[in-house]
C-alpha cells in the first residue's frame, strides 16, 4: 500500500500544528497507510524554536509529548512531499492555496476538519485556550486518521 504523508500547518508553528504532528505520530503507530508526519508554520517568527511551553506542558500531560519538536517554515516542496497538508484555521488554509498557485505540487491542501471547523488560536490567550484547542486538535486527528483506518 502506498503510505500517505501528511504535514500539519499553523501559524507560527509553536502552537497549533506542533500538537497535531504529536497526536498524529501517536496514533498512527499502528496505521500502515501512514508514511511521513510532519508540521509547519506560515510565518518565520519561531523557526528553530521548540513549541510553547504551554502547549508542551497540556501535550504531555494528555499524553503526546512534543518537547522534541522545532518550527521550520512551510516550503514549496511541501507540496510535492505530503500527500496532505491540514491547515488549522480559515487563514491558514487561504495562504497555503495561495502558496499552491505559485508553486503547483500534488498535495491535496484543505483544513484538518472536513467540515472546515477551524481550531482557535491559542498563543494571545490564556491557559485554558491551550487545553481547548489541544483537545480540537485531538478530536480533528482521530476524525482524519479515522478516515484510513476503514
Ligand atoms: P500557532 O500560534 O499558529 O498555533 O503556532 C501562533 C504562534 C505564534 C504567533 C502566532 C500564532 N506569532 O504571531 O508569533
Amino acid at each position: 500500500m502506498l503510505k500517505k504523508n501528511i504535514l500539519f500547518v499553523c501559524l507560527g508553528n509553536i502552537c497549533r500544528s506542533p500538537a497535531g504532528e504529536g497526536i498524529a505520530r501517536v496514533l498512527c503507530q499502528d496505521l500502515d497507510s501512514i508514511g511521513k508526519i510532519d508540521s509547519a508554520g506560515l510565518g518565520d517568527w519561531h523557526i528553530g524554536h521548540p513549541p510553547h511551553k504551554t502547549m508542551r506542558r497540556v501535550a504531555a500531560e494528555r499524553g503526546f509529548p512534543i518537547d522534541d519538536l522545532k518550527a521550520r517554515i512551510v516550503v514549496p516542496e511541501d507540496f510535492n512531499a505530503f500527500d496532505f497538508i491540514l491547515a488549522m484555521d480559515q487563514n491558514n488554509l487561504k495562504h497555503l492555496l495561495e502558496m499552491q498557485n505559485r508553486v503547483g505540487g500534488k498535495a491535496q491542501v484543505r483544513m484538518l476538519y472536513d467540515d472546515k471547523t477551524s481550531v482557535p488560536d491559542p498563543y494571545y490567550g490564556p491557559e485554558e485556550g491551550f487545553y481547548e484547542s489541544f483537545d480540537i486538535i485531538n478530536r480533528g486527528v482521530t476524525l482524519f486518521l479515522r478516515s484510513f483506518s476503514q
